[in-house]
């Protein structure tokens, strides 16, 4: 039988390492030991964007990019998104396991128990300027609610975590609602505890005069499953901002706010902004031709297509392009959806999409249900931050399990040798535009 091993040889001194293998992986820190001289630090890796660098151990969602499976604690995204709610699976994902039926009416209650927000929270978004991007909101006043718990310092105690863990699941919808409803100048709608986690979201965010907000069933099952869709996905950017933040022992607020701020870009969770923005401006589909030659000259790229790990379908994708014609049956059909068709269908045949494996990620056809359910693009990202939090405190408990050392990545030096101090008025203008250069400031 083969041996897990990986053998080295270093060219530069002929020694020989044989470094385990375990689960596809080296260990960097094996590395160390390859040095020239015993004053030596050793050989490190070099991953500037982690991209082939496993940064932890984790058992919460598998993902295979060649044959696009995405899975949580095992069970497929299909069958979750087809069969369950979204609160099953934060709680599925956050606790390891599907709820007995007991163990999910208690976990929905204690959700419930939480959905209201301090008054003072109420007098903190209403400071926010009236054109403040709701996720700007969201990140400012989750980082804020730290200092309404400081018991969740108290990260090595259980309950507390549990109880950080139901007020950042319960609340964030409730914070989100008084963000969308700050911009237009709409008072805050109170919890309706009566209603489903997605239902009582809807009701926050539309309720007007009507002394009970009934949510469309479809609306909000369609909601349901995006959030689903998005509740987590292993060690992605929000999710390494969030490991590595409370690596430091950070509050989970904290923590949260800081996964949520990485997830505010668009290269992130604002690209289903950015792919209703791209149709809205290709207009009609005889339109697309010019877009795809732009695209290929490199002058930009095709919004909601590619991925880091998917070179294949993303499969939340394939629902999601599912649930948008449940959608359109209640909403009306969001003409920009043919677009979106054609726009897919003459990518998926070119060359230059397929050589590179580009094929459209979970982001082409959210924003077109968002949009075509009401939501402002200013608030998608915030839809998304709403669906991940289960994913994020949920990456932060096991990291917080694992016992794992502070983050601390190492750098590849390539600046100045040491050299003296030159006093100012002995210093030229020459070495000034050699720093402009360098893109230091
Ligand atoms: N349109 C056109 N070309 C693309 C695209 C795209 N959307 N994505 C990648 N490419 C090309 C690149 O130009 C590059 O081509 P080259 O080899 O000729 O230089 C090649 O494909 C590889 O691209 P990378 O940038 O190396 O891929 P990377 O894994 O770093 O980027 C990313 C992944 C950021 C998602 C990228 O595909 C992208 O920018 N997509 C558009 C934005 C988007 O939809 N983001 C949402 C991601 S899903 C999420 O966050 C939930």
């Amino acid at each position: 039988m083969p041996r897990e091993t990986l053998t080295v040889i270093d060219n530069r001194t002929g020694r020989e390492y044989e470094l385990p293998i375990d689960h596809k992986t080296i260990r960097a820190q094996d590395l160390a030991q390859i040095r020239l001289s015993p004053e030596d630090s050793g050989l490190a890796s070099f991953d500037p964007a982690l991209a082939n660098t496993a940064t932890c151990q984790s058992r919460i969602a598998y993902i295979d990019g060649e044959k696009g499976i995405l899975r949580y604690r095992g069970y497929p995204i299909e069958e979750l998104a087809e069969r369950s709610s979204y609160l099953e699976v934060a709680y599925l994902i956050v606790k390891g396991e599907l709820p007995s039926t007991t163990h999910f009416a208690m976990w929905r209650h204690n959700i419930k128990m939480h959905t209201i927000v301090h008054e003072n929270v109420k007098r903190f978004v209403e400071g926010f300027r009236y054109d403040a991007h709701p996720m700007g909101i969201l990140v400012g006043t989750v980082g804020a609610l730290s200092t309404f718990y400081p018991d969740a310092k108290d990260i090595h105690d259980i309950e507390s975590r549990r109880v950080q863990t139901r007020r950042l699941i319960s609340k964030l919808p409730t914070i989100a609602a008084m963000a969308y409803r700050h911009s237009r100048g709409l008072s805050y709608v109170l919890p309706d505890n009566d209603l489903s986690y997605t239902g009582n979201f809807l009701s926050m965010l539309f309720k007007m005069t009507e002394l009970k907000y009934r949510p469309d069933p479809i609306l909000e099952r369609a909601l349901d499953v995006l959030f689903i869709l998005h509740a987590d996905h292993e060690q992605n950017c929000s999710t390494t901002a969030a490991r590595v933040v409370g690596s430091s022992h950070a509050d989970p607020y904290s923590v949260v706010a800081a996964a949520a701020a990485a997830l505010s870009g668009p290269r992130h969770g604002g690209a289903n902004e950015d792919v209703v923005h791209m149709l809205r401006e290709i207009g009609s589909v005889d339109r697309i031709p010019d877009l795809i030659k732009q695209v290929k000259g490199g002058d930009r790229r095709l919004m909601g297509f590619g991925h880091r790990v998917y070179k294949n379908y993303d499969p939340r994708a394939r629902i999601i392009k599912q649930v948008a014609y449940e959608v359109f049956e209640v909403t009306g059909r969001n003409p920009i959806i043919d677009v979106a068709l054609e726009l897919e269908r003459i990518a998926l045949q070119d060359e230059y999409f397929v050589e590179r494996r580009l094929y459209p990620n979970v982001d082409f056809y959210s924003g077109i249900i968002y949009e075509a359910m009401g939501f402002p693009l200013a608030m998608f990202p915030v839809l998304f931050a709403i669906a991940r939090t289960s994913g994020w405190v949920a990456q932060w408990a096991e990291m917080l399990a694992n016992d794992e050392r502070i983050a601390r990545p190492k750098q590849m030096y390539l600046g100045e040798e040491e050299r003296s101090y030159v006093p100012l008025d002995q210093r030229d203008d020459a070495g000034q535009l050699e720093t402009e250069i360098r893109g230091a400031y």
